[in-house]
């Protein structure tokens, strides 16, 4: 079991949380906790604009796939099939990208619940599938999912705008690493652009690690990224509609949230809020104004560091995050009184036209 020290909202010493007041755009969820922390919490706290589970029709929840988060996209769609189900949605699984083809082929589904990670899943291939169907699914569009899946363009994106993130460099096959390496300065660190779950990830403190890095991001397709090194805290922060849940920041008991800290071992700490007063306004509103600027929408995730000296530096975004019993966005929305099957409804409604639009 991974250590949790999220503090549940009664938790907090000396405070008695205000009641949730009726939402004034629409019912809620039958069944759905009515806590919200502080005043600037219940204004941001997301709430559900359908009433009744036959509004979404036959929902397809679309899991599994063939990439090498096929594990994690299995036990996360289970969780959100059954939470599906407990509020009385006809949603039914569906495993991998050709499975859907020959579904939707029949018209079986009337939307999808994609909760594939990583490939085609989350690079805007099978959202680009199911736009020219003309079916409705959850979280980002075409242009969103592509994007972000490549960290390199986001970071170009990014920079464009202002927005912060760590000085890098492009390194294509061949390339000369060391001069590269001259240009950001050490310590850095080298990834591949376009994987997840910090695979092939490397920090380098001294010029002599440098090739060993270089070849290890190289395993992976795609180009490499190298990195200034941010020295201070990981955070992370789920994205829900147009609303930034609670920053949490990541703990390692290592030196940083490499892979075997994601998924294996048992003391990282995952501490929510992870900021506390402007400091964590500042957080929610840079990864809100980043994911926006990235064509995302939805919900999804942003990765970002706090340096020592409480600048903010933005690493990616991921648009189809985990939803297993562990996953953060989850413990991120619980922290505003969203539990885990209205947040899995609320999910499922970004499947729907914005709100005010017409049809
Ligand atoms: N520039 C950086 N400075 C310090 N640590 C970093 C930097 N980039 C990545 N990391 C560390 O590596 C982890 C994984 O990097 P990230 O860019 O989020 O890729 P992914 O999660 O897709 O593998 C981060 O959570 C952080 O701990
Ligand atoms: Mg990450």
């Amino acid at each position: 079991m991974t250590r949790r020290r999220t503090r549940s909202p009664a938790a907090v010493p000396g405070t008695t949380p205000p009641r949730r007041p009726e939402p004034a755009t629409g019912p809620t969820v039958p069944g759905t906790a009515p806590l919200a922390r502080t005043a600037a919490q219940a204004a941001r706290r997301p709430t559900a604009r359908v009433s009744d589970a036959r509004e979404f029709g036959r929902v397809a929840v679309l899991m599994g796939g063939n990439s090498s988060e096929r594990e994690v996209s299995l036990n996360s769609g289970s969780n959100v099939l059954a939470a599906l189900r407990a509020r009385g949605v006809d949603a039914h699984a569906v495993d991998g990208i050709p499975a859907l083809i020959e579904q939707l082929a029949q018209r079986r589904f009337d939307r999808v619940f994609n909760i594939l990670h990583g490939g085609d899943g989350e690079n805007g291939v099978v959202q680009g599938l199911m736009q020219a169907l003309g079916v409705p699914y959850t979280g980002s569009g075409v242009l969103g999912s592509a994007l972000t899946l490549d960290k390199i363009r986001t970071k170009q994106v990014w920079l464009a705008l202002g927005l912060p993130t760590p000085r890098y460099a492009r390194l294509e096959r061949g390339a000369d690493v060391l001069a590269a390496a001259r240009e950001i300065g050490l310590p850095l660190i080298v990834k591949p652009s376009c994987e997840g779950s910090s695979v092939g990830v490397s920090r380098v403190f001294e010029a002599e690690d440098l090739p060993e890095a270089v070849e290890l991001a190289g395993r992976y397709p795609g180009e490499l990224l190298m990195e200034q090194l941010v020295v201070g805290e990981d955070y992370t922060v789920g994205i829900l509609g147009d609303v930034a849940l609670p920053s949490i920041r990541i703990v390692p008991a290592g030196e940083y949230y490499d892979y075997h800290a994601k998924y294996l071992a048992e003391d990282t700490q995952y501490i929510c809020p992870g900021l506390e007063g402007a400091a964590e306004e500042q957080a929610l509103e840079l990864s809100l104004n980043a994911f926006q600027a990235s064509g995302c929408s939805g919900w999804g995730r942003v990765d970002l560091m706090r340096d020592r000296s409480g600048r903010l530096f933005l690493l990616e975004v991921n648009t189809t995050p985990g939803m297993t019993s562990h996953s953060l966005v989850p413990k991120a929305a619980r922290q505003i009184g969203i539990e885990f099957e209205e947040l899995v409804w609320l999910l499922l409604e970004t499947s729907l036209p914005p709100a005010g639009s017409t049809p």
